[in-house]
Formats: C-alpha cells, sequence, structure tokens
C-alpha cells in the first residue's frame, strides 16, 4: 500500500511500515508476508481476510511483537516500538491483547473462571484483592457471563462461555487494541453469531479497537470500517470495508466474496471461469512472478505474468493493485 495510505490516518493507534516476514524451511526461504502497509485507527476496527496461508496470523504475530519482522517497523501511537528492548515493551503488551481461535486451550485449565481473568491483573499487579475481585465480576458482567460462574473451571463451561471468559481476561487491563485471531471460528454458528454480536456490542460501548482476522467475511463486514485483503503474504486490496464490499475490484477479493454466497448480492457477480478454490494454490517458497495471482485469475494477461502490479486509489482510501482492476470492476 502507498504511503499515501498511512498519512490519510490522523489518529492512527498501530501503524505496520514495511513489514516482511520470512521463515527458513527445509524447502527454502518461505515468505510469509511482505511489504505490510497498514494503520489501525484509534476507535475503528481492522479486518484481515484472505485465505488460509495468506499470512494473516504472520502480520497480527508481528505486529503484537512475538515475532521479530525481517524487515519494517511497527509503530504504536506514534513511537516505533519494534526496536525498543524487551524491558521497555510492557506498556505495549498491556495495550495490545489477544483472543485466540481455542478459547479452552487459551485458558488455564486448572485456575477457575475468575482466576483466569484476574490473571493479567495480578501479573501487572493492578489494584488489591478487593479491587482485583470488583474488576473481574465487572469484566465477567460486561462479556455476559453469570457471577455464579466465578468458581467454575473451563472444562465445565461451553465453548462459547469460555470464549467469554477469553475476551474478559482480554480485556481486564483495558487494551488499546484487541487482536482477534479467527476467534469465533471453533464455535458453533449459533454460538459464533452470539460472540459476534457481543464484540459489536462492547466495541460501541467501550470505543474497543479490534484487529480482527476472519474467513468469516460477514463477520468482517459486521465488525470492521477498514479492511486488507491478503494473498500470498501481500495485501491486494484495502480501504474503507464499506467501499470495499460495495465494490470489490481485485479478482481475487472478487473470488473471495463469491465463495461466500450471503456476499453473492447485486454488485458482485460470480466469476466466469473456474472458482479459484478448485485451482492450485502456488506456494510462499515459489511465488509466482508479476502479479503473484496471475496463474488462478481469469483476467492474467502477459503484463501480469512479468510486471507487479502498482497501486491505483480508486475512491479515498480504496486501493487496489491489479493491472486490469477496471476489468475486474466490470465484468467478474
Ligand atoms: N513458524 C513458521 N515456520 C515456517 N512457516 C511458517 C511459520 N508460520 C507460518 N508459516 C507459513 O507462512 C505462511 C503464512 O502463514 P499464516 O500467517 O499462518 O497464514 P494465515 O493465518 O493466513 O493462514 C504459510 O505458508 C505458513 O505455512
Ligand atoms: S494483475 Fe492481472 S493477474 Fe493480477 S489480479 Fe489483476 S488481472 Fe489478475
Ligand atoms: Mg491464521
Amino acid at each position: 500500500m502507498p504511503e499515501a495510505v498511512l498519512s490519510v490516518s490522523r489518529q492512527a493507534l498501530v501503524e505496520l511500515r514495511g513489514v516482511k516476514k520470512t521463515f527458513s524451511t527445509s524447502r527454502g526461504e518461505l515468505i510469509a508476508c511482505e511489504n505490510i502497509n497498514m494503520t489501525i485507527e484509534k476507535g475503528r476496527s481492522f479486518g484481515l481476510v484472505g485465505e488460509s496461508g495468506s499470512g494473516k496470523s504472520t502480520v497480527m504475530r508481528v505486529l503484537q511483537l512475538l515475532l521479530p519482522a525481517t524487515e519494517g517497523q511497527i509503530w504504536m501511537n506514534g513511537v516505533n516500538v519494534s526496536g525498543l528492548p524487551p524491558r521497555k515493551l510492557k506498556s505495549y503488551r498491556r495495550n495490545v491483547q489477544f483472543v485466540a481461535q481455542d478459547p479452552f486451550g487459551s485458558l488455564f485449565p486448572h485456575f477457575s473462571v475468575g482466576k483466569n481473568i484476574a490473571e493479567p491483573l495480578k501479573i501487572h499487579k493492578v489494584g488489591g484483592k478487593a479491587e482485583q475481585l470488583e474488576r473481574t465480576l465487572d469484566l465477567m458482567e460486561s462479556v455476559g457471563l453469570a457471577p455464579d460462574l466465578y468458581s467454575k473451571f473451563p472444562h465445565e463451561l461451553s465453548g462459547g462461555q469460555q470464549q467469554r471468559v477469553a475476551i474478559a481476561r482480554a480485556l481486564a487491563l483495558s487494551p488499546q487494541l484487541l487482536v482477534l485471531d479467527e476467534a469465533v471460528a471453533s464455535l458453533d454458528v449459533s454460538i459464533q453469531a452470539q460472540i459476534l454480536n457481543l464484540l459489536q456490542e462492547m466495541k460501541t460501548r467501550m470505543g474497543l479497537t479490534y484487529a480482527f482476522v476472519s474467513h468469516n467475511l460477514a463477520a468482517v463486514r459486521l465488525l470492521c470500517e477498514d479492511i486488507a485483503v491478503m494473498y500470498l503474504g501481500r495485501i491486494v486490496e484495502a480501504g474503507p470495508s464499506s467501499e470495499i464490499f460495495k465494490n470489490p475490484s481485485h479478482p481475487y477479493t472478487k473470488a473471495l466474496f463469491q465463495a461466500i454466497p450471503a456476499f453473492i448480492g447485486d454488485e458482485v457477480k460470480p466469476l466466469p471461469t473456474t472458482p479459484i478454490a478448485r485451482r492450485d494454490r502456488p506456494s510462499a517458497i515459489n511465488r509466482p512472478s508479476g502479479c503473484a495471482f496471475h496463474t488462478r485469475c481469469p483476467l492474467a494477461t502477459d503484463v501480469c505474468k512479468s510486471v507487479a502490479p502498482e497501486w491505483t486509489e480508486l475512491t479515498p482510501g480504496h486501493h487496489v493493485a491489479c493491472h486490469h482492476a477496471d476489468e475486474a470492476q466490470r465484468h467478474l
């Protein structure tokens, strides 16, 4: 994404600038993500979408400083935190909390609900025992957990209740950013809806900012004002989600939307050829030349095979990297 996208934001909470992350594997260097520029603005939520293996979790781990970036920087509130020594990262870690996909796996199995939620308060020495108890009960109420669950253990709860505990714990320190990586994916569909409604309601009530990763585009549309679409480690389309859902302009975005029946609206027509899901996906180790999507794209031409597309701004803030975005808009 071009620099212009960064400057649009006046209230940037977290920014990734030129982030690249590679892994050494037995088959060679794997580029999990590259040239990632994104801005998560205060009070807005940012959704990252793309097929499995496109690099979403890697971006989120780098953002949380759980993985060192191979290149690039992470900024929070105008400070470059990527170069700070571990002892100076306490405030960043406190302000960026994570809700994982598997709620049971993320909770301490031998801790009660109350102890799980209060754990961050203890670690960070926030308040005395009475305050911590009060805060824990408040958090339980915020996420819709009855107080009598306080003494239960994670295995005694349903998946939805476990995820509510995980969310309450993530909120314990009043973080500025909540990272949710497929946080509802392991739950039953009806429970997913309840958790999504809870997240949406808390976002409004508490002014939270989410970095939300999901293959569920309906969830992304519900929660996120801004989205970025990733393909094979790079962002290929980004901007306000209202604009992208109305006018998807990258053939890959269109194909993703097409794969979700709920999103085949009047504006988004099915791809004319074989759906992308049925074609072979290239590997992140042998990334195709030019536009990496050319091996699967119904609109690919010779230029796509040799020249990586530049970013184009279609409407304010809506960027796409495709040689034939006009055609994609008209014909796909
Ligand atoms: N620790 C790791 N070592 C080697 N390869 C990894 C590692 N983590 C992720 N990858 C690879 O990086 C690419 C992106 O993975 P990931 O970020 O998990 O994608 P997503 O979350 O979109 O499914 C994949 O090809 C994956 O196999
Ligand atoms: S640049 Fe070419 S191959 Fe890539 S998405 Fe656009 S049309 Fe398809
Ligand atoms: Mg992932």
